[in-house]
């Protein structure tokens, strides 16, 4: 690695930046009360001087002179030439923590690194595989706002010393692949990629790489076993990823909005991003907001925001007003679904989400009003994580297909009450005892099930005779008829209920 140039002038450049950004663009650091207690102060309300993505809408263009406009690109060389460490550094004084479901803190992830090669190349891998039902703010980043994610690749590799970034894009996004192939190539036009990135001295390749569509393919080690050519299947940790990863080498899987925020965290300066949010659940974050809102979308808010808050503000409210609200399920399909009681007060972040027994996971929030059946709902995503399941642990093969079963005779009211804590059992019988995360990821939901709804499953097993599963049916969200008759004559037009196709 050759680093040239002054570090000194560089830092002086770099802290004027910072400070002018303060000044113009940012909430001044004493009004932010990072060590704030919580309750004190209300959490939202983000400006739109404090917003890292400016163009989540494509109201702008998303090449590179549109996004050098807006900020991207500006002084990157000047932040290398700071050097990893301080990247690292500021990285861990921001209090970012990883995007893309666990939470673990990204700055102590990326100083994992080792700092001397032993003759292995390192690698930065970009986890853009977002499969999780509900989850859809990555997607935006990579088509409305791309030279984020591309510059975030090259500082945060230069930080990790890394030689190169891989992109795993999911399979499905073939137009996000395409704008963000087109931005790569756009940055090594311009001279940011491949040798003297940026002019900086340091040399970096970014590559992008198309999965073929599989939920298990996000796990950072089946990732990396696909990037390698083979079935995507979680790897046994230890070895874990900084040691051993793709190709043998050291390497860090992070998801595209940990990497994509870190230029201009790095810009503004790590206090500044550990302003918004309360201690320990820092800075702005994207949420996806969809089902049964007036106005779904996706939006960056500041961290801490009250759910209730995050609906009403963005999202026009519940349909039907708030008292219409059933359930939230707040952080993508794995967590536990919350009910309106948790709704009225819960923060979204971390702990929050945490202490109310369910957690900020991607921060894909599902509302579902009164019109849903929860057994139905759950029983859905069950099938789900069955799918995806690949098979190698018998806890989760096994155990995802008994859930899915069971919640099929709750849901027509034909299973036994003494069933439910059968469930329960199964839930607690594949929890922990998996190779990766998609076992807990397919039981969490059910007992969220049981934790909130018990009372709706056990009415339904009492009422059996009397139940109408036509009373729950969701219409086709679009309105428009479907067109392909071979479909509507299997599973009907999307306005009327079939009986027996609703599984
Ligand atoms: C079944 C499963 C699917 C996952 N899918 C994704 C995904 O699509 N995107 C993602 O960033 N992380 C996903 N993860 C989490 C990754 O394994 C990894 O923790 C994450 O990419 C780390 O990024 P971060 O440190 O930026 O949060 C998934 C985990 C599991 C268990
Ligand atoms: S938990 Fe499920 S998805 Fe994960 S490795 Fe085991 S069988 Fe595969």
């Amino acid at each position: 690695m050759v680093v040239r140039g002054s570090m000194r002038s560089a830092g002086k450049l770099l802290s004027r930046a910072a400070a002018r950004s303060r000044a113009v663009g940012s909430r001044t650091l004493s009004t932010a009360a990072p060590e704030a207690p919580p309750l004190t102060r209300v959490y939202g309300g983000l400006k739109d001087q404090d917003r890292i993505f400016t163009n989540l809408y494509g109201e702008q263009d998303w090449r590179i002179k549109a996004a050098e406009k807006r900020g991207d690109w500006y002084m990157t060389k000047e932040i290398m030439w700071q050097g990893p460490d301080w990247i690292v550094n500021e990285m861990k004084a921001s209090g970012l923590r990883g995007r893309g479901g666990a939470g673990f803190p990204s700055g102590l992830k990326w100083s994992f690194m080792p700092k001397n090669t032993d003759g292995r190349p390192s690698f930065l891998v970009v986890n853009a595989d977002e499969s999780e039902p509900g989850t859809c703010k990555d997607r935006e980043i990579m088509r409305k706002d791309p030279h984020k994610l591309v510059e975030g690749c090259l500082l945060a590799g230069y930080a990790m010393r890394a030689r190169a970034a891989y992109i795993y894009i999911r399979g499905e996004y073939f137009n996000e692949a395409v704008v963000l192939d087109e931005a790569i190539h756009e940055a090594y036009l311009a001279g940011k990629l491949g040798a003297n990135a940026c002019g900086s001295g340091y040399d970096f390749d970014i590559y992008l790489h198309r999965g073929a569509g599989a939920y298990i393919c996000g796990e950072e080690t089946a990732l990396i076993e696909s990037l390698e050519g083979r079935q995507g299947k979680p790897r046994m940790k230890p070895p874990f990823p900084a040691n051993v990863g793709v190709f043998g080498c050291p390497t860090t899987v992070t998801n595209v909005e940990t990497i994509a925020v870190a230029p201009t965290i790095l810009r503004r300066g790590g206090a500044w991003f550990a302003g918004f949010g309360r201690k320990n659940n820092a800075g702005t974050k994207l949420f996806a907001i969809s089902g049964h809102v007036n106005s779904p979308k996706v939006v960056e808010e500041e961290m801490s925001i009250p759910l209730k808050d995050l609906l009403e503000r963005h999202c026009g409210g519940v349909r039907g007003g708030w008292d219409q609200l059933q359930a939230v399920i707040p952080g993508g399909s794995s967590v536990p679904v919350l009910d309106i009681n948790d709704c009225k007060d819960v923060l979204m972040d971390f702990d929050d989400l945490k202490s109310r027994g369910s957690g900020l996971g991607t921060a894909a929030v599902t509302v579902m009003d009164k019109s849903v059946d929860m057994i139905a709902a759950i029983r859905r995503l069950a099938h789900f994580y069955k799918h995806e399941s690949c098979g190698q642990c018998t806890p989760c093969r096994e155990g995802t297909n008994w859930l899915e079963q069971l919640l099929v005779r709750m849901e027509s009211g034909e299973a036994d009450k003494r069933e439910i804590p059968m469930l329960e059992e199964i839930t607690r019988q594949i929890e922990g005892h998996t190779i990766c995360a998609l076992g807990d990821a397919a039981a969490w939901p059910v007992q969220g099930l049981i934790r909130r709804f018990q009372h709706v499953v056990e009415d339904r097993i009492d009422n059996a005779d009397t139940f109408d599963p036509a009373q729950y049916f969701q219409h086709a969200w679009s309105g428009q008829p479907f067109t392909n008759a071979d479909w509507t004559k299997a599973h009907g037009d999307g306005k009327t209920y079939l009986a027996g196709t609703a599984k």
